[in-house]
């Protein structure tokens, strides 16, 4: 259907003209918007569930960046897995004393996705809208996982693309992106650092740079992790769910479905979902901002994490990250390295093949847990962001 760009920080609106990237105002993400008051939707959820899984993630189409007769750039990306952890699961994942068991606990299983992470979703959306806008080449930095997708998809679209590494990214990660036709240049740096660089080569090349948050898509494809949740739930949203945050794109995806299934009437619940944000104790500026009640996070000085995907020591979208953990009633924890790797192998043992960053959520449950903000009975979403097989 038709929609519209808006800005997530000064709320000023604009047409989703071909290569929009940044709020032209004040330099802030775009968010996408549709007029969902034209949407009927109990006749939306009775085609979602018609459609089935066979469409992947663009089933959703309806509230997805496709106009009328448009066709995605596709993989068969999305239609992953909830994997609820079961008693016995439970008793494996140790601890007693944290009471995981008593939740109703459940693991989105990304690492299915086709180049076995998360950011498939977003970089199909991102592409697709692009290529359809006229684009002819590509560009983004990467701590790993988002180059390799990036590549996977330009190749599937046939346009030329270019992925920033740093230099200490493994070399698994290389390989696969140069598999896909990518070409790749590491950086001395962090992701910063790459991110700087690719924003130089788009200005000298005209490629599109579609960094996290530069471009209004890739939420977009993000969105569609809750929109399968909550259809996996029955139509019913989770009490909790816990994210690995790095650029937050999947947080403010989520956040985002929510209010879109609010609005359309669709989930029960919907309003209620708590989110909370989890982070690598050696690069935590969203935590940080958290705790301290700020806006905005400060840059994370020398972050230190074999988390790659965590390793983001300033987000674009701090703020509005921040504000979907603070209107949801939810929060921000941070785990060590070490805690992270120990619940990945748990999950391992379940037989859920997980990244550290998958990891990440499980370690910080238990912590949620015995704070006491996750109750008995409660339905909470682990976000197991990518296979472990990714590094
Ligand atoms: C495996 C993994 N998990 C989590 C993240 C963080 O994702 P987001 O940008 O949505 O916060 C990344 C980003 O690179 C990642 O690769």
């Amino acid at each position: 259907m038709s929609f519209y760009l808006e800005c997530g920080k000064c709320g000023r609106r604009m047409e989703a003209v071909s290569g929009a990237a940044l709020c032209p105002a004040c330099a802030k993400p775009l968010l996408v918007r549709y007029d969902l008051s034209r949407l009927d939707g109990a006749a939306l959820q009775e085609i979602w569930e018609r459609r089935g899984c066979d469409e992947g993630m663009w089933r959703f189409r309806e509230i997805l960046p496709l106009r009328e007769g448009e066709e995605p750039v596709t993989l068969g990306e999305g239609a992953t897995p909830l994997l609820p952890l079961g008693r016995s699961d439970a008793g494996r994942r140790g601890d007693p004393d944290a009471g995981l068991d008593e939740l109703a606990l459940y693991v989105k299983d990304e690492g299915r996705n086709p180049t076995g992470s998360f950011k498939d979703r977003g970089l199909s959306a991102a592409v697709t809208r692009a290529a359809l806008d006229g684009v002819t080449r590509f560009v983004v930095p990467s701590a790993g996982n988002a180059g390799v997708s990036l590549a996977t998809y330009a190749a599937r679209a046939g346009l030329p693309a270019r992925v920033y590494l740093p230099v200490d990214t493994p070399v698994q990660v290389e390989r696969r992106t140069r598999a896909a036709g990518g070409e790749v240049r590491q950086v001395e740096g962090l992701i910063t650092d790459c991110g700087a660089a690719a924003r130089r080569y788009a200005r000298r090349t005209g490629a599109f740079d579609v960094s996290t948050l530069r471009e209004p898509y890739r939420i977009e494809g993000k969105k569609t992790m809750m929109l399968e949740i909550v259809q996996a739930l029955g139509w019913r949203a989770p009490d909790a769910i816990v994210y690995p945050t790095g650029g937050g794109t999947g947080l403010i995806g989520s956040w985002k479905a929510l209010a879109e299934l609010e609005a359309l009437g669709i989930a029960t619940g919907s309003g209620s979902t708590r989110m909370y944000a989890v982070q690598a104790e050696g690069c935590a500026p969203i935590v940080r901002a958290f705790r301290e009640g700020w806006a905005e996070a400060e840059v994370w000085e020398e972050p230190e994490t074999s988390a790659y995907g965590l390793r983001v020591p300033a987000a674009l979208g701090d703020f509005l990250i921040l504000r979907a953990l603070r209107e949801s009633g939810g929060g921000a924890v941070a785990v060590t390295d070490e805690e992270a790797r120990l619940a990945a192998a748990e999950l391992g043992r379940a037989g859920i093949s997980a990244s550290i960053e998958g990891g990440a959520t499980l370690a910080a449950a238990r912590q949620l847990r015995k704070e006491g903000l996750l109750a008995d009975g409660e339905v909470v979403v682990l976000f197991n962001t990518a296979h472990a097989l990714v590094y």
